[in-house]
């Protein structure tokens, strides 16, 4: 079997037409215009290069934009502040604090000032609180992703054992909590593993859907999958440079031989990827939409 290739980019592009639509309507009818704020501290290369494309992506999509670099030196006081302002700030609905954020600043912290209703990136304890419980007002972007190239590949969830290699709190928990509610593009049976998890293949050869997230390039090769499973691979590794200079990447799982077995999967890069920007945007639009009172 070879797998079908579920691209990123195309459902990515799709949603985004339907944003584009959205935010144009909102401006029609309600003279809104959901405006997102990006705040980056330091000069990290890789953040200045994200911030970059979120930048790009709500102005193509015709949201408002106000981008916030701070130095390096930024005090967690002054930080602190920024986010109090664009709290009170009346045309901004969503806020981004790029992280990492330099050693000296406390992220937890600044996370949990962000206010909730503004807090698009979905990380807020009440936000991961709300989808825990099944009643979320945003998703984190990554899982949500994840969730959308599913539901939009056709891939049946209801009842499917679903995998997710990795904890972490901005992919492993939430995908995890995303996929067993009972709920439509959900009510899987879930099981999570990392690296204390004592026979992971064991568990990776049950999968319906395998979701990896580890952060370690070939963390699943072929002999750990069986045939038909569908695997979306989260991992973005850094594994080289071109003769140019330009990073090479690869996921976590080892796509060359996993493809061989599965029935579809997603390709590193143009997978989950340009999906996260895209429910960045989203998630700005329902901000809008809640603060206006339209949900
Ligand atoms: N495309 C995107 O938009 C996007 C977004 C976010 C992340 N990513 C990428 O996704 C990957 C994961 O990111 P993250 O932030 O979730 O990672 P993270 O915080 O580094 O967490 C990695 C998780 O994987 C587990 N793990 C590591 N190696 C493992 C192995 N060999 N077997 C089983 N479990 C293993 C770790 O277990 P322990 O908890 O036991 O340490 C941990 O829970 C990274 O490559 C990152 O760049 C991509």
């Amino acid at each position: 079997m070879t797998a079908k290739i579920i691209s990123g980019t195309e459902i990515a592009k799709q949603i985004r037409q339907e944003l584009k639509q959205q935010i144009a309507d909102l401006k029609q009818k309600h003279n809104l215009v959901p405006g997102l704020a990006t705040v980056l501290v330091g000069e990290d290369p890789a953040s200045q290069v994200y911030v970059g494309q979120k930048e790009k992506t709500s102005l193509e999509l015709g949201l408002y934009s106000e981008r916030h670099d701070l130095p390096a030196s930024t005090s967690q006081e002054d930080l602190l502040k920024m986010v109090h302002r664009l709290n009170n700030d009346p045309k901004i609905h969503g806020i981004l604090v790029q992280l990492p954020l330099p050693k000296h600043l406390n992220e937890t912290e600044v996370l949990y000032d962000i206010n909730p209703r503004k807090d698009v990136d979905g990380f807020h304890p009440v936000n991961l609180g709300k989808l825990m419980i099944g009643e979320p007002d945003y998703l984190p972007c990554t899982p949500h992703g994840i969730q959308q190239l599913l539901v939009r590949s056709g891939v049946q969830t209801d009842g499917a054992e679903v995998v997710v290699v990795g904890r972490s709190n901005i992919v492993g928990k939430p995908i995890a909590n995303i996929l067993l509610q009972k709920k439509p593009g959900a009510n899987a049976t879930v099981t999570v593993c990392h690296t204390g998890t004592r026979d992971i293949s064991a568990h990776t050869r049950r999968a319906d859907i395998l979701i990896v997230a580890a952060g370690r390039p070939k963390a699943i090769t072929a002999d750990m999958v069986r045939e038909g499973v569908v695997v979306i691979d989260v991992g973005v590794n850094r594994i080289g440079k071109t003769a140019e200079g330009k990073a090479i990447l690869a996921g976590d799982v080892d796509f060359d031989g996993v493809k061989e077995k599965a029935s579809a999967i997603t390709p590193v890069p143009g997978g989950v990827g340009p999906m996260t920007i895209t429910m960045l945007m989203l998630n700005t639009v329902k901000a809008a939409r809640l603060a206006a009172g339209l949900e």
